[in-house]
């Protein structure tokens, strides 16, 4: 089969979630909408001499690091190279732009694909969820802090948080931040401290649930929030977090919350040090 690649337009989200969705992982139109909003040329996309759009994934680059993600060949498809020359073009698209080191999360299918690149295993992330039927738990235990408040969140704050989840990301992924802001105001909260301090946000996502960084003291708080915040017809929440945030996962338990999918995050390089004992949720496929 004679294949050529091209990068994306910005008008292309519909054929780029179409081949995304073959994949059966529920991601949201939305979402590719984000990415392509933050780069019109992020996605790379793989045609057969019909211009039929057989296979996509997306190359996105923060200030420093890079992140790789909605890697799909159409299943009819696989097993031809198509996924190898994708990833092969977006790999090399990130080095040349200088992002390092890059990372990416990674199905059980997608791993050793990776690892053939030199890509090393980063820990493991799980999804926990709502279970249908199941009543969502919340104690004022955990949910209430007497040192934190939570309150809603204005543009005027956004330089403070983007600042703050650098310090924890590893990496300033402000724009990507302030767009999941202006896509759900309504569902972005943050934490301070009685001194003022920031001390953890959440903001609504494409699957629910955006980007959720917090400290242990206001981890709590957020959480419940996060979980009892009305979302007008939305997805149901899903938190996924590295398996290395213990409280993570001791919150999820006790809210009554079930793992449902488990991934891996790899990566190529080194220089970022994400303290992922501070996120509580994050993108499998952008941070
Ligand atoms: C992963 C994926 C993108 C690979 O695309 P592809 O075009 O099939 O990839 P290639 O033909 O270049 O093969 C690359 C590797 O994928 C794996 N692979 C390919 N076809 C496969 C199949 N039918 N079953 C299991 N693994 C397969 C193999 O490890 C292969 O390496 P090898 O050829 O050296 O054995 C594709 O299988 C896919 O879309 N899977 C579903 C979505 C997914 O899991 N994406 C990865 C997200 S991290």
């Amino acid at each position: 089969m004679n294949i050529t690649t091209r990068m994306s337009r910005p008008d292309e989200s519909a054929i780029i979630h179409e081949v995304i969705d073959t994949a059966r992982w529920g991601i949201t139109l939305e979402c590719v909408e984000l990415v392509l909003s933050l780069d019109p040329q992020g996605y790379i996309l793989g045609f057969d001499e019909t211009g039929r759009a057989l296979g996509v994934g997306f190359g996105l680059g923060f200030e420093q690091t890079g992140w790789l993600g909605h890697l799909v060949v159409r299943p009819e498809t696989r097993g031809l190279g198509l996924g190898t020359r994708l990833f092969t073009e977006l790999l090399e698209k990130l080095k040349q732009a200088g992002r390092w080191p890059i990372y990416l999360t990674a199905t059980e299918m997608g791993a050793p694909l990776y690892a053939k690149f030199g890509f090393v295993l980063d820990g493991g992330l799980t999804r926990w969820e709502i279970p249908d039927g199941g009543r969502i738990k919340v104690d004022s235990s955990w949910a209430q802090h007497p040192d934190i408040q939570v309150t809603g969140i204005t543009e005027a704050d956004l330089p403070e948080i983007a600042a703050f989840d650098a310090l924890r990301f590893g990496d300033d992924r402000g724009d990507l931040l302030a767009s999941f802001y202006r896509l759900y105001p309504g569902d972005a909260r943050l934490a301070r401290r009685s001194d003022g301090e920031l001390a953890g946000y959440v903001l609504g996502g494409t699957l629910g649930l955006g980007p959720f960084v917090a400290e242990a003291d206001a981890a709590g708080p957020l959480f419940a929030e996060a979980l009892t915040m009305p979302l007008e017809g939305r997805p149901r929440r899903t938190f996924t977090f590295m398996d290395a945030n213990q409280l993570a996962q001791e919150l999820c338990q006790k809210a009554g919350l079930i793992s449902t999918r488990t991934w891996v995050r790899m990566i190529l390089g080194e220089g970022c040090q994400p303290k992922d004992e501070q996120i509580f949720n994050m993108s499998v496929a952008h941070g």
